[in-house]
């Protein structure tokens, strides 16, 4: 080993494989080395959370040998920690020259050659990688206790989470594997929201709960055998306090994260339609009883129970919305949820100011359907932590249906619609296994 040379390794290190030993073998070659670990936060600013929490990951790294030293890397960015250590090597595998992590290698060089430092880069070990491990662990699936908890440690190192409507499990599908590449990373959807308006919807009958627990638990059920990404459930009005309980206790049985209760009592109808029909609030005192009854009936401490709060979709104003969210958080509430059904998003926005100001503020969900210009990154600056897309897939789906059948009907054959639909040699690739 080369005499007071200090090397900087960076890694995440979750998935520890002979890739990494490699690697951390090349740099004790040069000197003492230093590993960089990257913080929960820092690798899900580019890609999903990792298995291992940081300290885990921390306890394997710190015992292999090689290894002098761990430090937290906080960003992908390696300059910071560079600039304060000032090492004379970082050693890295030679896969980073394309793609995302392109920019990253550059500034690694230019940093480096601030006083000096050299970039060592190791031929990349053939046969195995972080993402193949990555995928045959996803292929594997998860448990409900490992899903169960992923929300709450997704919304410890991310600042926004974007969640999507499921109402079947090819739904679920679309949200586990769409992903789209830009410039910071590959993006994705961090969960599934169980939407009773989409489930509804899909099973033919009004979102008025109708639809009842057993059969909202079907389609969960449907969704929880094909993926793996944590589930927030719709649970309208949560029903009656003593019917909750139950529902509590199945939705954490089977993995789901988080339920959302509306503060409405009696015949629940759609927020959407606002006081265009008759919808009543339930008061402040029930709904907080209620609350409290769900939280006392949890078998963890990682389910967590959000309020949601109907104040603005009923006119009862910001003031009244404002109280509640104080007196629900108050109960108890793991979170809050505030709903509009404007297309601007001012009154959000007035409702975000004020929540931040909470001292015991939770995290806060927003439900972006008719104020739908708005931005991700608008929300995330105001203090938003969950984005749900209520209903977009299910209402995409409809129409592309309905033209299908008006064509074939029209013409009298289906060749003419055949453009437009998934090819049949894609249909029977679609899902593992049905070859
Ligand atoms: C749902 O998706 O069922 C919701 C959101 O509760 S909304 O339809 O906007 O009320
Ligand atoms: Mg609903």
């Amino acid at each position: 080993m080369a005499a007071n040379k200090v090397v900087y390794v960076g890694m995440s290190a979750d998935l520890v494989h002979p890739g990494h030993l490699n690697i951390l073998k090349k740099a004790a070659e040069y000197g003492e080395v230093v590993v960089g670990l990257l913080t929960d936060a820092a690798i899900a600013s580019y890609k999903r959370i990792p298995f291992m929490e940081f300290e885990q990951r921390r306890l394997v790294i710190e015992n292999i040998k090689n290894v002098s030293r761990v430090v937290p890397q906080t960003t992908l960015d390696y300059v910071p920690n560079l600039r304060a250590l000032k090492p004379d090597y970082v050693v890295h595998g030679d896969d980073w020259r394309e793609g995302v992590q392109r920019e990253t290698r550059q500034r690694v060089i230019d940093a480096l050659a601030e006083w000096g430092g050299e970039l060592v880069e190791v031929p990349y070990t053939a046969g195995i990688s972080s993402t193949q491990l990555n995928r045959a662990l996803r292929e594997i699936g998860t448990t409900p206790d490992l899903r169960l908890k992923s929300l709450r440690r997704m919304l410890q190192v991310k600042p926004l989470l974007r969640f999507l409507d499921i109402h079947n499990a090819l739904s679920g599908l679309i949200i586990e594997n769409t992903k789209v590449s830009t410039p910071e990373g590959l993006r994705e959807f961090d969960g599934m929201w169980g939407s009773s308006l989409t489930d509804s919807t899909a099973k033919g009958k009004p979102d008025i709960e109708a639809v009842d627990v057993s059969a909202r638990m079907n389609t969960l059920n449907e969704v929880l055998e094909v993926t793996t990404k944590p589930i927030i459930y719709d649970a309208d009005t949560g029903g009656q306090p003593e019917h909750f309980e139950f529902t509590v206790r199945t939705l954490e049985r089977l993995g789901v994260s988080a339920a959302i209760i509306e503060d409405k009592t009696g015949l629940k109808k759609n927020s959407l339609f606002g006081n265009e029909v008759a919808q009543a609030q339930d008061t402040i005192e029930n709904f907080s009883a209620k609350i409290r009854i769900g939280k006392k009936a949890q078998a963890t401490d990682d389910f967590m129970i959000i309020a949601r709060i109907e104040s603005l979709i009923l006119d009862r104003g910001m003031d009244d919305a404002i109280s509640r969210a104080m007196a629900y958080l108050d109960a108890g509430a793991d979170g809050i949820m505030i709903h509009s059904r404007k297309e601007d998003p001012a009154e959000i926005f007035e409702f975000c100011d004020q929540y931040r100001t909470f001292e015991n503020r939770k995290p806060l969900v927003v439900v972006p359907s008719s104020y739908n210009r708005v931005f991700e990154a608008e929300l995330q600056e105001r203090g938003v932590n969950i984005v749900i897309y209520a209903n977009q897939l299910l209402r995409s789906a409809y129409p592309a249906m309905l033209e299908t059948a008006k064509s074939i009907l029209l013409h009298q054959r289906s060749k003419e619609c055949d453009e437009k639909m998934l090819p049949i040699k894609e249909i029977l690739e679609l899902i593992p296994g049905t070859k």
